[in-house]
């Protein structure tokens, strides 16, 4: 895939920032959402489960997260799937007991101008890893294993790449503090951006076309909330 519009796309573009955006009730209520809504996966293997935000469940939550939304970002577009009526779907909840691997949320159409995406972590033990590196094409799984890169992806799943790998070898002391769950020789050519330490009652704001992965170090399970945005 050949993205158009990527030079709109790095004009949207700005360093990943955590601000203070929804207070503690409101945590609450987000959380208290998540218990309530369906199970839409359930991945053993990856040991995650998976629920989306459906519209109507709480109304006048719905409303106020959008609002939020719009006061930091300013216009933009929902990007996570819709429901059978066609309704947006205003984010993805996820909780891991494994820690992600390497990878980008940039999307699956090459039309879309992809902008921010929101996390909003609900559990306080957890980490992002974010990488300076950016990737413009579809949604990608990095990896260096060749088995993995045979995979043939279903629309809507991440392609499986290794046109991530750039010259040099990765910081050893960064990869045994944060990123033992993945092969440091995956790693070649990145560099750390940030690594933002989840905290409840912050909020994560990045480009979408960020690579990144969770920190290795889990204790017990993560839960957090990803809304996907376009322009
Ligand atoms: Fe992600």
């Amino acid at each position: 895939m050949k993205r158009k519009n990527i030079d709109e796309i790095k004009k949207l573009e700005s360093l990943p920032k955590i601000i203070k955006l929804f207070s503690e009730q409101e945590i609450k209520n987000i959380t208290e959402l998540y218990n309530s809504l369906p199970v839409t996966v359930h991945n053993k293997e990856q040991n995650i489960i998976k629920k989306r935000w459906l519209q109507n469940y709480n109304k006048s939550l719905d409303k106020m997260y959008i609002s939020k939304l719009k006061e930091v970002l300013g216009e933009f577009k929902m990007d996570n799937l819709k429901s059978d009526k066609g309704e947006d779907f205003l984010g993805l909840f996820h909780e891991s007991f494994s820690p992600l691997k390497l990878h980008v949320d940039s999307g699956f159409e090459d039309k879309e101008i992809i902008f921010k995406q929101v996390v909003t972590p609900l559990s306080p033990i957890g980490a992002t890893v974010i990488f300076k590196n950016k990737w413009y094409k579809k949604s990608t799984s990095f990896t260096i294993d060749e088995e993995e890169l045979k995979f043939k992806p279903a629309p809507g799943q991440n392609e499986r790449s290794r046109e991530h790998l750039g010259k040099g070898g990765f910081d050893r002391e960064i990869h045994q503090k944060y990123l033992t769950h993945i092969d440091i020789n995956n790693l070649n050519g990145l560099t750390v951006e940030l690594v933002y330490q989840w905290q409840v009652g912050e909020t994560l704001i990045m480009d979408r076309s960020h690579i990144h992965c969770s920190s290795s170090k889990i204790v017990n399970k993560k839960l957090g909330l990803t809304t996907f945005t376009k322009k």
